[in-house]
Parts: structure tokens; sequence; C-alpha cells
């Protein structure tokens, strides 16, 4: 426990640029503060005794604005910037070094049972504002944009944007979905297919015309000929009767 109180505590010395020493961010801190009343709560939770355990997080809901859940199981050193407005529901799980911003939810839709709330990995950032509502994962070290609300999983290593939230990078790349080089596009294809028609159309006229041509010429040269042959009965095929003009 006191090695995860101080994971916590090194967390918001490394990512938070204004935190000067120890000291300050265990008395002052609330984001730290919350976090570590939560651990304590969390203790009692899982050695069955729920009262206390909820009372403690009442407390610490009070004095510092940010309500987890005693429940809820979350990994070492988790950050809680200026924490003000976080809830993280009964059935969340956090990973390891996971940052949040003010005005988070980790929440449920109230559509679901037993597991209601979101699973972060690790190294998970979680932007200003941002609903993350579910009972869904958030891959490992994806960054979720302040003011976004998550829906459905974000697979890892993405940035996801926006209400309802769509990943815009994967690995810092634009995911397939946008590439609009490869997009199939209906209009483009039917004008392909009309095209192709229209150049076979071609050829078969232009055979047609040589052909046309062919029997004028041989009909100028001797008009006297030979009968042409046609075939009757089943036609092209070559099976039926030969007539004679
Ligand atoms: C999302 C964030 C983490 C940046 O991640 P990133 O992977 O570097 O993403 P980029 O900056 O390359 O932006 C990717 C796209 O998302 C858009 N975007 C970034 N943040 C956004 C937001 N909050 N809402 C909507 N769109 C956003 C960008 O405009 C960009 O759009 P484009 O694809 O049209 O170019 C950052 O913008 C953010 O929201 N951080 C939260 C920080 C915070 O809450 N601070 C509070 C301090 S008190």
């Amino acid at each position: 426990m006191f090695d995860t109180m101080r994971a916590d505590l090194n967390a918001v010395l490394q990512r938070d640029p204004a935190a000067r020493n120890r000291m300050e961010v265990f008395f002052l801190y609330s984001g730290y503060k919350a976090v570590r009343k939560y651990r304590r709560a969390h203790w009692f939770h899982i050695h069955n005794m729920k009262f206390i355990a909820r009372w403690l997080s009442q407390r610490a809901r009070h004095k510092t604005g940010v309500e987890i859940h005693p429940g809820a199981t979350i990994g070492k050193g988790l950050v809680i910037d200026h924490g003000m407005g976080v809830v993280i529901g009964e059935t969340t799980i956090i990973g390891d070094n996971c940052l949040i911003y003010q005005n988070v939810t980790l929440g449920g839709t109230g559509k679901d049972q037993g597991k209601r709330h979101p699973t972060l990995g690790n190294n998970v950032m979680v932007g200003s504002g941002a609903k993350v509502l579910g009972p869904f994962k958030v891959g490992d070290n994806s960054r979720i944009a302040a003011g976004a609300v998550v829906l459905s999983e974000i697979p890892p290593n993405s940035t996801a944007v926006g209400v309802p939230a769509r990943v815009v990078r994967v690995n810092g790349v634009r995911p397939d979905l946008l590439d609009q080089i490869h997009y199939s596009d209906p209009v483009a294809q039917e004008l392909c297919r009309m095209h192709n028609e229209i150049q076979q159309l071609g050829l078969e006229v232009q055979y047609l015309k040589s052909e046309i041509n062919k029997n004028s010429d041989r009909h100028k040269i001797s008009p006297q000929s030979p009968a042409v042959t046609v075939p009757r009965g089943s036609g092209a095929n070559g099976k039926g009767k030969e007539d004679t003009k």
C-alpha cells in the first residue's frame, strides 16, 4: 500500500510541471489527496467493511470534489490533475500511470448490469470534461480529448475526439477511415462501368463497319460473284441447313 502511495506521489511530480516537491503534493494537491483517500477506502471495501469504505469516500468527495467509488480498481501512479468534478464509478478499472483531468466521468450509460463502467489500460490520458460511459476498454497509451464523449471501445495508442468520440489518430497517424484515396465511391464506380460499356460498344460498331465495307468491296470487284452463303435454321451455331441464293 505504501509503495502504491509513493508511486502516486512520484507520478504527480513527474507529470505536473507546477508541482515543486513531495511535501507540497502531499498536503496541498486535492487530486493526490483524493487518490490517497480512495486507497484507504478501497482497503475497507475489499475487507467487507463497506459502510466505513463509503463513509471515507464521501468525506473525500466533500473535501476534494472528487468522487471515487471505493469498489473501483485503480493501478499505481494515477494522477488526477486539478481534481474538481471527477466521478469514477464502482466497476471502473484503471491501469497504471493514467492521467485524468478535472470534470471527467468514468461512468455507466444506465443500460448495463454488473460491469457498467469503463476499463482504462496503462498510460491512458483523459482530457478535461471528457465522459467515458459504458463497460468497454480504452486501450493502453490512448488519449481521450478534452470534452469527448466516449461510448465504445478505443484501440491502444489512439486519440479519440468529439461527441460521440471517434478515433482520429492511431500511433500518431490518421486511421484508414479517413483515407479518401482508397474509399470506394459508388458514383465513380458507376461512371467507370459505363465508360467500359461505351468502349466495348465502340469496338463492336467498328467491327460491324469493317464487315460491311468488306462485303460491299466484294460486290464491287465481282458483281457476278457466286451466291453468298447464309446460314439458315438454328443460325450461327452452324448446325442448320445451308441455303444458297
Ligand atoms: C487530444 C489531445 C490529447 C491531443 O492528442 P494528439 O494525439 O496529439 O492529437 P492532435 O493534437 O494531433 O489532434 C488530432 C485531431 O484532433 C483534433 N482535436 C484535438 N483535441 C481536440 C478536442 N479536445 N476536441 C475536438 N477535436 C480535437 C485536432 O484538431 C486534430 O484534428 P485534425 O485531424 O483535423 O487535424 C489534446 O488535444 C487534448 O484534448 N488534451 C487534453 C488536455 C486537457 O484536458 N488539459 C486540461 C488542462 S487544465
